[in-house]
């Protein structure tokens, strides 16, 4: 359900999902869980945490620290992802595939980003396990870059489709994929030409900027993130997928909170934290492409299709009126600054 009109002050969709989200843990909790209800019906939790949500079980006990973190009047239905491991067992991945509290298993190829030292190197090492995943129905959601440390960090997505993805997708041609947050043409191209068996989201960041942004005029540590910003000209090809309405694309903000201290050194970490602002952000860059009208498709029913399950009933609503967020918020000992940080943003949830 969407109003608009040439230039729409407010626009009424069914309740968004962010279908790549990391919450963290303890007192993080409280901040990232509820900015994430205030904007989302519900959200593929990521099982990046320290140590890694590998088990069915691990999946369930996070599950229901997200949930106590709720604060009062908030809603959320957190799908659960468990992290791919050699040693993931085929029991795990029937109970998951039978449970509607889970949404899939995450590869991350080893080192490739923050937290993902324990993944797997190569999807060739896990054949047994794609295997069942395939049989039972278990989504297999990927971070899309090649590992290997001497690959151009711009190229690495590119650099991933070539080398390993190809080959899963002609041997397991049952099995459900995810390319996550993608940031390249290459990507764009890629996941269209498979669109009918595999899907791909895209963040807030990716779609917002581009490597000029965050290198060309002071360098800015909270635009770093996994994938890296590209050049102009793919951050153009994701806003036009993103705007196309077609089904293969959805939204996912891959927000990912770190403390200040651990952005603004000398070797800082990736991740950008979008989850205070992330429906309006999508806003704003649907506006500019004039695809108001394509937005609720993107946040709020592709990812849903995809996944098989039924878009929310419930409905937000955003108007056309700037606010300015908070510098940092703070959680617990651990103060972050989000994307946007002091600066304008033009759509806010009524
Ligand atoms: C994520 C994080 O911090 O957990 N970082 C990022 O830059 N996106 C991990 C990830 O999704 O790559
Ligand atoms: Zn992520």
């Amino acid at each position: 359900m969407t109003t608009q009109n040439a230039q729409a002050t407010s626009i009424t969709l069914r309740k968004p999902d962010d279908f790549h989200i990391h919450f963290r843990d303890g007192q993080l909790l409280d901040l990232t869980v509820n900015h994430a209800a205030e904007r989302f019906g519900r959200v593929g939790v990521m099982p990046n945490l320290i140590p890694p949500v590998i088990t069915y079980a691990e999946g369930l006990e996070y599950r229901s620290r997200i949930l106590n973190a709720l604060r009062d009047g908030n809603t959320l239905d957190p799908l659960m992802i468990m992290f791919l491991q050699k040693t993931t067992s085929v029991e795990c991945i029937k109970s998951a595939a039978q449970s509607p509290e889970f949404l899939g298993i995450k590869y991350y190829p080893s080192g490739v980003t923050t937290n993902s030292s324990s993944g797997v190197s190569n999807l060739k090492d896990v054949y047994t396990i794609l295997e069942a995943m395939e049989k039972n129905g278990l989504p297999l959601l990927i971070h899309g870059e090649s590992p290997a440390k001497n690959v151009d960090v711009f190229d690495r997505e590119a650099r991933f489709l070539e080398d390993q993805i190809e080959p899963v997708l002609k041997d397991f041609p049952g099995l459900k994929v995810v390319m996550e947050h993608i940031s390249t043409s290459q990507a764009v191209d890629f996941v269209n030409a498979y669109e009918d068996r595999i899907g791909a989201t895209i963040t807030a960041h990716h779609l917002m900027y581009n490597r000029n942004d965050m290198l060309g005029d002071g360098i800015k540590p909270h635009m770093y993130c996994k994938p890296i910003l590209k050049r102009a000209t793919h951050q153009d090809a994701l806003r036009k997928a993103a705007t196309s309405g077609k089904a293969c694309f959805f939204l996912g903000t891959d927000s990912a909170p770190h403390g200040k201290g651990q952005k603004e050194c000398s070797s800082g970490c990736a991740g950008c934290y979008t989850s205070h602002a992330a429906i309006e952000l999508y806003a704003e860059v649907f506006e500019q492409e004039n695809a108001l009208d394509k937005l609720e498709q993107f946040a709020s029913l592709n990812g849903a299709a995809f996944y098989g399950i039924k878009p929310n009933e419930e409905t937000i609503t955003l108007v056309k009126e700037s606010w300015t967020p908070e510098a940092q918020f703070t959680a617990g000992d651990v103060n972050i600054v989000p994307l946007r940080a002091g600066e304008e943003i033009l759509w806010k949830i009524k």
